[in-house]
């Protein structure tokens, strides 16, 4: 497999690292100390074209290879992880799934928005009894004919509150288990639809999560993505694709600490020379960086498998599974490398830290990656 990268990739590389330094960086302190959404910056990236950047530019996206997505959600991770998956959900999971599933109608009216950049959009499959076990749905939506009643409770919902359009899965049919699932699509300002209070986070604090209550909220028939019954499958092949940003998400947040570790190890003294001249730090770089560049080949391999029209349901598993685990490796190593200075937030690595353990938890912890390889091995 080639990993070189092609003229156009690097330079959507280029442009996402620029980016990152002159809009992310300022103010990423400020705004993880106060929850504070990233507005102005999301706004931005719309207008580079980086909140759509797979989708058909005729639908409004860039019409990018999931590559060239995975090289900019690594340079933004890098320095601020809050930003990334606020871009990482708007592509892979509310982008990817109307343009792969959505009807015409669907597309020309939510995804031409999303895929600018004008609106972004939240997908809501877990609930406070219902994370790993997403089969167990206990939000309803009673068929009434030309409409759909959705009655329950969304929990830790991602652009939860900032969102416009929402991706939500509910159960239609108790008795056909996950086969009575639907994925409706639900505008903010729907009458009967809440938006339950912001959560107080440990790490990606930037992005904003809630909950979301539906009370009666009335969702028309044309707005059910794919046949009845499909939303449990929509679920599961967009978290696909999702996983492969979750996973660049968290390669970022490695790489991001390994490149302040490097540059630090190389200033601070101790005992009359630099760390990085005392054996146990530039060990603990050499791990840290080997790694991360195995981390980044089997997120690579998960895009280009999905570029190439592979089966990337064991790829995108393995590649999320892994970089978390070595962003929480490596953050955790940052910190030490930085000493005290590591623990103090202007430095940066203790924010990677908090914000590398949400990897290892969302879109599928670590444990329900490993049922999905298992059984994808042992199936085959
Ligand atoms: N593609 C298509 N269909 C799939 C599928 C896939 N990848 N995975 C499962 N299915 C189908 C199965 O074939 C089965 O259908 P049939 O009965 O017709 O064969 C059906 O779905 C049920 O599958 P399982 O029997 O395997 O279901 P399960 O109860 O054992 O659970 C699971 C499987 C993989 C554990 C799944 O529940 C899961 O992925 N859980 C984690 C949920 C998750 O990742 N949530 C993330 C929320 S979004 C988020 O987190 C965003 C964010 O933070 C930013
Ligand atoms: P549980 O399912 O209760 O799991 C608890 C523990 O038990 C975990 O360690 C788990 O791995 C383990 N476990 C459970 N079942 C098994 C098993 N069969 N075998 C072995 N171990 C098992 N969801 C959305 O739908 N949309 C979003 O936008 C979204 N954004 C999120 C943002 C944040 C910041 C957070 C914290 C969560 C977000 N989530 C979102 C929810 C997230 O996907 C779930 O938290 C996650 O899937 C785990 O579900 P749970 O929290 O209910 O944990």
């Amino acid at each position: 497999m080639n990993f070189t990268l092609s003229e156009e990739q690097l330079m959507i590389q280029q442009a996402a690292r620029d980016f990152a330094q002159t809009e992310l960086l300022p103010g990423v302190i400020e705004r993880d100390e106060k929850q504070e959404f990233p507005k102005e910056q999301v706004r931005k990236m719309g207008e580079l074209g980086f909140m759509g950047m797979m989708v058909d530019p005729k639908y409004g996206g860039s019409g990018l290879d999931t590559l060239s997505y995975v090289l900019v959600m690594e340079e933004l991770s890098k320095i601020d992880a809050s930003a990334s998956v606020i871009v990482s959900v708007n592509n892979s999971l509310v982008c990817w799934g109307l343009e792969a599933f959505g009807t015409e109608e669907q597309k020309q009216k939510y995804l031409t928005r999303l895929a600018t950049g004008e609106v972004i959009g939240a997908f809501c499959l877990s609930e406070p009894e219902a994370g790993s076990d997403a089969t167990s749905q206990k939000t309803t939506a009673i068929d009434k004919g030309d409409h759909y009643i959705l009655n329950g409770t969304k929990n830790w919902i991602t652009n939860g509150g900032s969102a416009d359009i929402y991706l939500v899965m509910a159960q239609t049919d108790v008795d056909k288990g996950h086969k009575g699932i639907n994925a409706l699509i639900v505008e903010k300002g729907m009458e009967g639809f809440e938006i339950g209070p912001k959560e107080n986070k440990l790490g990606i604090r930037g992005s904003d999560t809630h909950s979301l209550i539906f009370n009666d909220v009335k969702v028309p028939k044309e707005n059910r993505i794919g046949e009845d019954g499909f939303g449990f499958k929509f679920a599961m092949k967009t978290l696909e694709g999702g996983r492969i940003g979750i996973a660049a998400q968290a390669l970022g947040i490695a790489a991001g600490a390994y490149e302040l570790s490097l540059k630090y190890s190389k200033e601070r003294k101790a005992f009359g020379t630099e760390i990085a001249n005392h054996q146990a730090i530039a060990f603990k770089l050499a791990d840290m960086q080997t790694k991360i560049q195995a981390a980044r080949y089997l997120v690579y391999k998960a895009a280009c498998d999905k570029d190439n029209g592979e089966n990337y349901g064991l790829s995108s598993a393995m590649a999320k599974l892994n970089a978390s685990e070595v962003a929480m490796h490596t953050t955790v190593e940052a910190v030490q490398i930085h000493g005290g200075n590591g623990y103090v937030k202007e430095y940066h690595v203790e924010r990677l830290m908090r914000d590398a353990k949400i990897t290892q938890i969302y879109e599928g912890t670590s444990e329900i990656q490993k049922i999905v390889i298992s059984r994808n091995i042992l199936r085959d």
